[in-house]
């Protein structure tokens, strides 16, 4: 695992996600939604609109969650987010976004999982963390192998996210998300965290022990992932000082 601490994690993410459609036009994004990837996604865009980026055209994009129970459209579906955000300022075609389906809660994880897979599975994966190291929509207990499937949030989840909705009562209970197991096989894993709250579970999931209680400790099973932390996400970490020797030793040719 790469521990990248930085002032500019949006950059350095915007930076790797242009290499690999420049390396590969018709690359497989897998998208994170909730406030940690938005700088990175905001930069995308700018580059998009200066003309310097590349062209998106033939990208798909698989969706990490969705909420249960809100209607189509509603602006707070992680769908509506993300083509908001993201997918329409850079130019991908809507049909190109795949999301779980809530209107289909009894096959959606399936389908979902057979659509990943016969799009050649996700090149590089946008990840945030939640408070309690939820990773997606996967809770702490989730199945280290687990695969796209119907979630409940728990109460401290449902707390945090409730800053995009008029009330607690408002956030769904229930979700859609892939699972870690589907993550595990995304052939690169990119986590943006920042600020003092992210610092006990990025501390958790970089540095404790590989468990449930921690989903996004699954990291660490990973070939290929990158973490990318501002100052106070990273202020839990006992080796920070190795990571940061590590970083600026770095060649510029290696990239993330
Ligand atoms: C939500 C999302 C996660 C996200 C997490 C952290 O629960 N399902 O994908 O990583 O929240 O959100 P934020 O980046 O807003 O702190």
């Amino acid at each position: 695992m790469e521990v990248v601490i930085t002032s500019d994690a949006a950059t350095l993410a915007a930076d790797a996600i242009e290499a690999l459609v420049r390396r590969n036009a018709a690359a497989v994004l897998g998208l994170a939604t909730g406030s940690s990837p938005l700088p990175a996604y905001r930069e995308l865009v700018r580059r998009h609109r200066a003309g310097t980026g590349p062209s998106y055209g033939k990208v798909r994009c698989f969706l990490l969650d969705e909420y249960v129970g809100l209607p189509a459209g509603h602006p707070q579906t992680y769908r509506e987010t993300i083509l908001r955000e993201l997918t329409d300022a850079l130019g991908i075609d809507r049909d190109r976004v795949s999301s779980p389906d809530p209107s289909d809660l009894r096959r959606a994880g399936v389908r979902y999982e057979e659509a990943i897979r016969a799009a050649g599975g996700v090149d590089l994966q946008v990840l945030g963390i939640g408070g309690d190291g939820h990773l997606a929509f996967n809770e702490p207990g989730s199945s280290l192998g687990s695969s796209t499937r119907i979630k409940t949030l728990t109460e401290r989840t449902r707390r945090d996210n409730a800053r995009f909705f008029d009330s607690v009562e408002a956030v769904p209970r229930h979700v859609l998300t892939q699972g870690l197991g589907t993550i595990l096989r995304a052939r690169h894993l990119l986590l943006l965290a920042a600020g003092e709250a992210k610092a006990e579970a990025v501390a958790a999931a970089v540095e404790g022990p590989l468990s449930a209680s921690c989903p996004a400790s699954v990291l660490q099973l990973h070939p290929h992932a990158t973490v990318l932390l501002d100052e106070a996400a990273a202020s839990g970490l006992e080796r920070s000082a190795y990571y940061r020797e590590i970083w600026s030793e770095k060649p510029d040719w290696q990239g993330l």
